[in-house]
């Protein structure tokens, strides 16, 4: 797929708010600073279009893309962030629990998974909420240019064995570098087959 045309349309804190739900949606969720917004500017071929920062919490709402006039990208804030008070770190939970188990168009979520880390808790309970709703999700695993080839291979093989305590299959992954443009046709292909399946 080719992005001609990538839009910001709006932010909301409450996913009853967020567009119409008449094209198909794809949100990328994942850590504090996992590179959700570099990510979705590598996609987008667009510098500025979601706010990136050094600053874990940047992203504090539900931030809806319209890309080529046919479907919604949509930047989430980051969970698992220490940093902020329990209140806050509560309430952005449920904004995004809310939005995951009720947004009617969301197709698939990307979830977002720093390559340098050790399995985190925080991302494998995640991911075992979405096996737990039956949510269909695909993994990227962000930052690859960090690493060495080797290193990224043993740790993706860490990923997978400590998955495949939980499934019977490793999910579908991705590997992504905001700063090299890896993954990123593999991302929008997916994206392409998905939208063209639901015309079928
Ligand atoms: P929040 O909105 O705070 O949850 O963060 P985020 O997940 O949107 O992360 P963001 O895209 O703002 O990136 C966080 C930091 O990581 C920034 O300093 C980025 O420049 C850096 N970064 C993101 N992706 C990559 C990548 O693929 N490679 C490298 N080298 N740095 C990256
Ligand atoms: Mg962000």
């Amino acid at each position: 797929m080719i992005i001609t045309d990538a839009r910001f349309i709006v932010s909301n804190t409450d996913y009853i708010q967020c567009p119409k739900p008449d094209i198909p949606e794809y949100a990328f969720i994942g850590r504090s600073n996992v590179g959700k917004s570099s990510l979705i500017n590598m996609l987008t071929g667009r510098k500025n279009l979601a706010k990136t920062s050094n600053t874990p919490g940047k992203t504090r709402l539900i931030n809806h893309f319209i890309i080529n006039n046919n479907w919604y990208l949509v930047d989430l804030p980051g969970y698992g962030f220490a940093k902020i008070s329990k209140s806050i770190q509560f309430k952005w939970e449920k904004m995004l629990e809310d939005y995951l188990l009720h947004r009617t168009n969301l197709i698939t979520t990307f979830i977002l998974i720093d390559s340098r880390l050790e399995p985190q808790k925080s991302d494998i309970d995640f991911i075992s909420w979405f096996g737990e709703k039956s949510l269909p999700f695909a993994l990227l695993f962000t930052k690859a240019d960090k690493l060495s080839k080797s290193r990224l291979f043993y740790g993706l093989e860490k990923y997978k064995q400590t998955l495949m305590e939980q499934w019977d299959e490793p999910p579908l992954s991705i590997i992504t570098s905001a700063k090299t443009g890896e993954g990123k046709d593999q991302v929008l292909q997916l994206i392409e087959e998905m939208n063209s399946e639901l015309k079928d």
